[in-house]
């Protein structure tokens, strides 16, 4: 669950208790929790269990009452990638069924895009009336909208029956397995590299690349979109992950991307080394800046060590790796020597000769090479798109 946003909404029922649980294993699993509460929900469990639990402030009416500042329910809803109403009450569900908006938690439901959670918990008779099941059916007929059963038990009334609210671990598998049972990469480990690197001259100066990050980000956010847990190693780059599930680690220089891949590369099943990684460096560098003379000014440079070739070295049998060539003449007599060299298994070959490939834009234009000599070539087409390509051909290789 890690970097999934979940907006929790509590209403006026006992099992509100059983939600702070929920919270609770949410938070654990790595989830970011927002929980908006009815005024009847407070009378049942204060907000302060869940703003201490979700360690964010909890939202129970539509402004901040000291400053009279707006909540504003459209964000939120837009922020989650799940709306969970737990408990839900039998008069907000006929309020979300009948699309009534008298308070903050449901402005947030109405104003949701994501999948929406509903675990009902009444007593038995109320479960049971007619009106409650027509508008859990309607709700039900709705896209997107989930009813989590109840189950059967002694109720708060004493009576024993239909109406309990699913207990919190049951509500947290459903979750889990809506979002990740059915994606292929599922329990496997993902490196991605990215961007350039920098090679310092001095303090102030460095030898680096045009290289934006760009195919490496979207690699990286395809392969957890499809339920590989990706680690991200990347050079200096100004572009953001919209996919908080990836973890992000900054570097710099060669060698420190070399060590933070190291660090990683045992436990990896798949390794996509797309980084524009400097091939040179400074044989030294200088704690001083440079000053300017009036000579010629000489730098020797010496060789980074090559990141793709050692893992190609120390890479088992259960490893995938990918690396990339950028090429100018031979291109593809080039890139199926380096896959061979390196010990790849793809190997994924821009060509500069190509308009709309490489660097600064945010198309490319590819060939994929597998390992048995299978080529794939596509046209010019977005980044993200290339990544989704890749990943269509790395996933084969995975299956063989
Ligand atoms: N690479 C690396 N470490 C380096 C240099 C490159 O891991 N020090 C990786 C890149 O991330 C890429 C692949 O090697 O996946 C190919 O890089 P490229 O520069 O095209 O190939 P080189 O082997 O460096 O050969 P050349 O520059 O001579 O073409």
């Amino acid at each position: 669950m890690r970097g999934k946003r979940i907006l929790l909404g509590i209403t006026g029922s006992i099992a509100a208790y059983k939600s702070a649980v929920l919270v609770r294993l949410l938070i654990k699993a790595g989830a970011e929790v927002r929980v908006v509460m009815s005024e009847s929900a407070k009378d049942f469990i204060t907000p302060l269990t869940f703003s201490v639990l979700s360690k964010q402030p909890v939202i129970t009416s539509s402004h901040k009452p000291d400053t009279g500042e707006w909540n504003n329910h459209v964000d939120a809803g837009l922020w989650a990638d799940a709306f969970i109403l737990a408990p839900a009450s039998a008069n907000t569900l006929a309020k979300m069924a009948n699309g009534i908006s008298d308070n903050h938690l449901l402005t947030c439901y109405l104003s949701a895009r994501c999948p929406v959670f509903i675990a009902p918990a009444m007593d038995l008779d109320m479960f049971n009336h007619p009106a409650v099941k027509a508008n859990l059916q309607k709700l039900a007929s709705f896209k997107n909208h989930h009813i989590i059963s109840t189950t059967e038990g002694e109720l708060a009334s004493g009576l024993f029956g239909e109406g309990r609210m699913e207990e919190p671990e049951k509500i947290f598998g459903i979750l889990e397995d809506f979002f990740f049972i059915n994606l292929p990469l599922r329990g496997m480990k993902a490196l991605v590299t990215a961007g350039p690197t920098y090679e310092a001259i001095d303090p102030v100066r460095f030898i680096g690349n045009r290289s934006s990050g760009k195919m490496g980000f979207a690699i990286a956010e395809e392969l957890s979109k499809r339920g590989a847990t990706v680690k991200l190693i990347t050079g200096p780059s100004n572009l953001s992950l919209n996919d908080h599930a990836v973890e992000r680690t900054n570097v710099k220089s060669a060698d420190e991307m070399y060590s933070a891949c190291m660090k990683n590369f045992e436990e990896m099943d798949i390794i996509v080394m797309s980084a524009a990684v400097a091939d040179y460096k400074p044989g030294e560098t200088s704690n001083e800046k440079i000053v300017k003379k009036n000579n010629l000014l000489s730098l020797s440079l010496i060789p980074t060590i090559d990141i793709l070739k050692s893992m190609g070295e120390r890479k088992k049998v259960n490893q995938l790796l990918v690396g990339f060539a950028l090429e100018t003449n031979d291109e593809l007599n080039h890139a199926k020597e380096k896959l061979g060299n390196k010990n790849l298994d793809i190997i994924v070959l821009n060509s500069l000769n190509d308009e709309g490939a490489g660097f600064e834009i945010s198309t490319n234009k590819v060939t994929i090479i597998e390992r048995s000599g299978r080529e794939h070539s596509y046209d010019k087409k977005p980044k993200e798109e290339v990544a989704r390509d890749l990943v269509d051909v790395l996933m084969d290789t995975i299956k063989k």
